[in-house]
């Protein structure tokens, strides 16, 4: 069995950094041979773009899912995210840390979807959801918050931040990843971490040998609700039985209304 893991953060020695050297050791002990994308000390460029694409479909006119599929076809994806696609490809799980920033992916993750998510490769129209490349394997998001688990609730100040994360997670499941539930760690760089409780042990610990619970358990954890492909009428639009997983994708337009 294969994991890849993907860590988007600056600083090796932040708690998102712990937790991947966790993801490391549990996985290892569980059985994967893991590989790792540290993406910021591989100075990953997240911008897409036509600096990428030295051999074009069309040399006038960058249009991104062209020349995406034209270097798929072409042998010519850049090295850098090939390199990426082929773990992709390789690993039977993916597991992601990233701290919320800004009520979304730190911009190098969403850069390494933009590139890595190469058109004609990994997805395209008759290869996605039910029959994306990716069926059968698994990815979990670990993600931390500075705000605390009562801003994050369904109800709080921030925003819920599992409704926050549905559309950040919903690419894993275009490309056919079964997605389980993310781990979200809340109040991180808080004054509750940072001055410990039950008995001493800070928030930190308590939540380091959560995540080692959790990654080495995986079977345990349920995944994310999605829609079949057959829940969808010929215009893609939800057919009336269907049944409602998430707000994103409902029966009735008037969900503002509580
Ligand atoms: C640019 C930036 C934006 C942030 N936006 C949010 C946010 O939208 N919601 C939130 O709860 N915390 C936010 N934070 C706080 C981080 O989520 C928090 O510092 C991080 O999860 C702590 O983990 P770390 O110690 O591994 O960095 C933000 C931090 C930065 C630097």
């Amino acid at each position: 069995m294969k994991a890849h893991i993907l860590l988007a953060h600056p600083e090796p020695n932040s708690f998102n950094g712990r937790l991947l050297g966790i993801s490391k050791e549990a996985l290892a002990a569980a059985g994967y041979d893991c590989s790792v994308s540290d993406l910021y000390a591989m100075d990953f460029d997240p911008r897409e773009g036509q600096q990428h694409y030295p051999s074009r479909k069309d040399p006038d006119s960058f249009h991104t899912q062209t020349e995406q599929r034209f270097s798929a076809d072409n042998g010519t994806i850049p090295a850098d995210v090939a390199s990426e696609v082929r773990h992709l490809e390789e690993a039977d799980l993916l597991v992601v840390h990233f701290p919320l920033w800004w009520f979304g992916a730190p911009a190098i993750l969403k850069g390494w979807m933009d590139r890595v998510f190469v058109y004609g490769r990994l997805y395209r129209s008759e290869m996605r959801y039910d029959a994306g490349i990716c069926a059968g394997k698994r990815m979990i998001a670990c993600v931390t918050t500075g705000a605390n688990e009562d801003n994050c609730a369904f109800n709080g100040r921030e925003g819920d931040t599992k409704l926050i994360l549905w559309p950040i997670l919903f690419p894993f499941r275009y490309l056919g990843y079964t997605v389980l539930e993310p781990q979200i760690f809340h109040g991180v760089g808080g004054v509750a971490f940072m001055e410990g409780q039950e008995g001493g042990r800070s928030t930190l610990d308590i939540y380091s040998d959560e995540w080692t619970a959790t990654i080495s358990d995986l079977q345990a954890r349920p995944s994310i609700a999605y829609n079949a492909d057959s829940d969808f009428d010929d215009t893609k639009r939800l057919k009336p039985d269907a049944p409602v997983y998430a707000p994103f994708i409902r029966q009735n337009s008037d969900w503002h209304k509580g």
